[in-house]
């Protein structure tokens, strides 16, 4: 029997930025790998304005070694706002302001150890408490008219229970992500029958991946404490979610819009040209710039 789950609302999103970013060595030997700039603003900005669309108040940072720099990007900079403010650059003022997460809404804990994405989430058990949450992987960037976690939000108001948006991928590149399991492909919100992680192509249940955004239950919390390790013996978050389904709503819905992984080269310099073709001050020059590639 599945629980009568009521859709409370989703006030906290999980960010789970602990990973090395390797893929982008050496850029990343000193810096974040989440403060990589996609036109003008960090990775983790970008993530951060989507859940903030979305009616997100509390912002939980899953950190690690070398991480303080995000911390320190979402911080009042009292001396570079005074500079900006006596050459009254107002826009690049509001800009930096726009950037700040308010006192009291930005919490940061840390992952240890590299124990993969189920336990990075589970670090942040403490913080959510009993509520439902947001997670939000920087790595990958969703682009549309309306912020994917917003749409998810508006969907889940009316579903209650466990969220996660999906996009189609070639059969070829299942073993590169979750992979769900559903009777009907055709909805426009499909009930999810299971969930595996990184299957190979011949052994996945459909081509629809996870995304990387998700709006959970904290009953995931009682399935990540028990530490059980999965595929490329990491504990997955996806091996969790997978308990979930049957005891309570588990759906998953196609966003409308655009995603780039911005954890591999081409997809991080493909989101770069995008939002620079969407950014009305350069658009025009990046225009220019793509001809000469052409
Ligand atoms: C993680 C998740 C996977 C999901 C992917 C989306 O994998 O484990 O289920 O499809 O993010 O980007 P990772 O990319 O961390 O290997």
């Amino acid at each position: 029997m599945s629980k009568n789950i009521t859709a409370r609302p989703v006030k906290k999103a999980v960010f789970p930025v602990a990973g090395l970013g390797t893929r982008f060595l050496p850029a990343t030997k000193a810096m974040p790998k989440e403060m990589l700039p996609v036109c003008d603003r960090p990775l983790i900005q970008h993530v951060v304005e989507e859940a903030r669309q979305a009616g997100i108040e509390d912002f939980i940072f899953i950190t690690g070694r070398h991480k303080e720099l995000l911390e320190e990007h979402f911080d009042y900079q009292a001396e570079l706002e005074a500079t900006l403010e006596a050459r009254s650059k107002t826009a690049l003022l509001e800009k930096v302001r726009e950037s700040e997460i308010p006192a009291g809404h930005l919490f940061c804990t840390r992952q240890p150890k590299p124990l993969g994405l189920g336990h990075a989430v589970w670090c942040a058990a403490k913080i959510i408490g009993d509520e439902p949450f947001a997670v939000l992987l920087p790595d990958v960037l969703m682009k549309g008219k309306e912020s994917c976690l917003k749409q998810m939000v508006d969907v889940y108001q009316k579903t209650g229970g466990n969220l996660i948006a999906v996009e189609e991928v070639p059969r070829a590149e299942t073993n590169k992500y979750g992979i769900i399991d559903t009777k009907d492909e055709s909805l426009a919100i499909m009930p999810v029958d299971g969930l595996v992680e990184k299957p190979e192509p011949a052994k996945a249940p459909s081509t629809l991946s996870v995304v990387g955004r998700y709006i959970f239950q904290p009953e995931l919390f009682e399935y990540l404490s028990a530490f059980e390790t999965g595929a490329g013996g990491e504990i997955q978050l996806t091996d969790a979610m997978a308990k979930l389904i049957g005891k309570q709503p588990f759906n998953a819905m196609r966003f409308d819009g655009k995603s780039y992984d911005c954890g591999s080269r081409p997809g991080f310099i493909e989101a770069n040209i995008a939002y620079g073709l969407s950014d009305p001050e350069i658009a025009h020059s990046v225009k220019e710039v793509l001809k000469r590639y052409a």
